[in-house]
């Protein structure tokens, strides 16, 4: 679908190794009708071609403010002011750092100064460099200066660290593009809570039961109700992102805490969206020191059940919520969500197959198949956060009617 027509992105690209998957991205807009013009800094060339970018995007590449040719085609201001956004994917901790200070010593950071468009930064960068507190502190400027902060996405790098910084996939980045330019905003004055992430059961002060739920799914639908104007709490569990735009963040860590939050939140919420993988049970009495090896083979823990959170949200005699679930599952995929649907009295579930490997748990992908009293919709394979609007969007249709 043209979701860009006729928009005119200036993406600008900055040295990394994510700048192989620039190319990717240019096609991605331009696929959806966008116009691409792509500036690259110095330090890009070393990662990707000018020559492949003009390929792929159908224009010029700019690379040089002080290049003649170039001006007198179209000059840093022409830029400038031709682009309805500036992206810059990927943005290095270097390009932040100058951003945020306003620098204009390239064609890029000039183009940014001199412009009236809003521009996103999608950060690159190993873990160590996006989490010292002078890349944060930039961030937190650019923040206030109106830039939009597209990611970074958590997991492996190319460096061999793990850990938040990695640049968003072009698709994702396409998602967040098109939100930008059609922020519908129809989701306004509407409160929603939502739960994110595994809950961990502590065993003793050292170790714990939890699950591989990266809190992606939840932060996804955090993000696209926010953007779509709603008021938005987001109770997670330990996970490794960033709060998203406009969301505020209750941080928690077993069960029963994420159950005392989400009913306090829930009685003050429209809509509760209950996403988290919840340990179902907890052991029973938490040791107050770190358990010793003890001769035997075996060791027992005795576990106790956790409360069922969604279900009690769901039976709320008052200011009840509209209530959806989650059912992750390894197979029965539809039937066992019905069941759910059912057994915990919810208005609408969402089953996902957690067996595949290419979407659901800790994936950047999910596909989902919604079900409520009288209904059903599959919501095909796609980048979590464009599954996320849809499924936001589908939500409220159904709470409204
Ligand atoms: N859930 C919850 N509290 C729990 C367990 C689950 O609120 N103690 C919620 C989840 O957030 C999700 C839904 O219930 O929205 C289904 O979670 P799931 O783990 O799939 O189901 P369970 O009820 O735990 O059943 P089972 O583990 O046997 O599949």
């Amino acid at each position: 679908m043209q979701t860009l027509a006729d928009k005119r992105i200036l993406l600008g690209i900055s040295g990394g190794i994510a700048a192989y998957k620039s190319a990717d991205l240019v096609r991605r807009l331009t696929e959806r009708g966008a116009d691409v013009r792509v500036i690259l800094t110095s330090a890009a060339q070393e990662f990707i071609t000018p020559l492949t970018l003009q390929a792929v995007s159908g224009n010029p590449v700019s690379h040089s403010l002080l290049d003649p040719a170039a001006e007198a085609a179209m000059g840093h201001i022409e830029l400038a002011k031709w682009a309805d956004l500036i992206l810059i994917a990927p943005a290095s901790a270097d390009v932040i750092a100058r951003l945020a200070h306003g620098l204009a010593n390239d064609l890029l950071t000039t183009c940014v100064l001199a412009s009236s468009a809003p521009v996103a930064v999608a950060p690159a960068m190993n873990q160590q460099m996006y989490k010292n507190i002078a890349t944060q502190k930039n961030l937190a400027t650019l923040k206030e200066h109106n830039f939009h902060i597209f990611g970074p996405g958590v997991g492996a790098q190319a460096c061999g660290d793990t850990g938040a910084g990695r640049m968003l996939e072009p698709l994702e980045l396409v998602a967040l593009t098109e939100q930008l330019f059609s922020p519908v905003k129809n989701l306004q004055g509407l409160r929603i809570t939502i739960t994110a992430g595994p809950t961990r059961e502590a065993i003793d002060p050292v170790r714990y039961i939890s699950n591989h739920s990266s809190g992606k799914m939840g932060f996804a639908l955090a993000q696209a109700a926010a953007a779509m104007g709603a008021e938005v709490t987001l109770i997670s569990g330990p996970v490794q992102l960033a709060t998203p735009a406009g969301v505020t963040r209750i941080d928690v860590q077993s069960a029963e805490q994420m159950h005392q939050a989400a009913l306090s939140a829930a009685v003050q919420s429209d809509i509760f969206i209950g996403c988290a993988a919840v340990a179902d049970y907890r052991v029973a009495e938490i040791a107050a020191d770190k358990l010793k090896k003890g001769a035997e083979a075996e060791m027992q823990l005795t576990l106790v059940k956790n409360p069922d959170i969604i279900a009690a949200v769901a039976a709320l005699p008052q200011q009840r919520p509209f209530t959806v679930g989650f059912a992750a599952e390894t197979r029965n995929v539809l039937e066992y969500a019905r069941q759910k649907l059912l057994n915990k009295r919810l208005d609408m579930i969402c089953a996902n197959d957690v067996s595949a490997s290419d979407r659901g748990f800790n994936s950047d992908d999910n596909a989902l198949s919604v079900i409520w009293r009288g209904g059903e919709l599959d919501l095909p394979k796609a980048p979590k956060q464009q599954l996320a609007t849809q499924l936001i969007t589908l939500i409220s249709e159904h709470y409204k009617n």
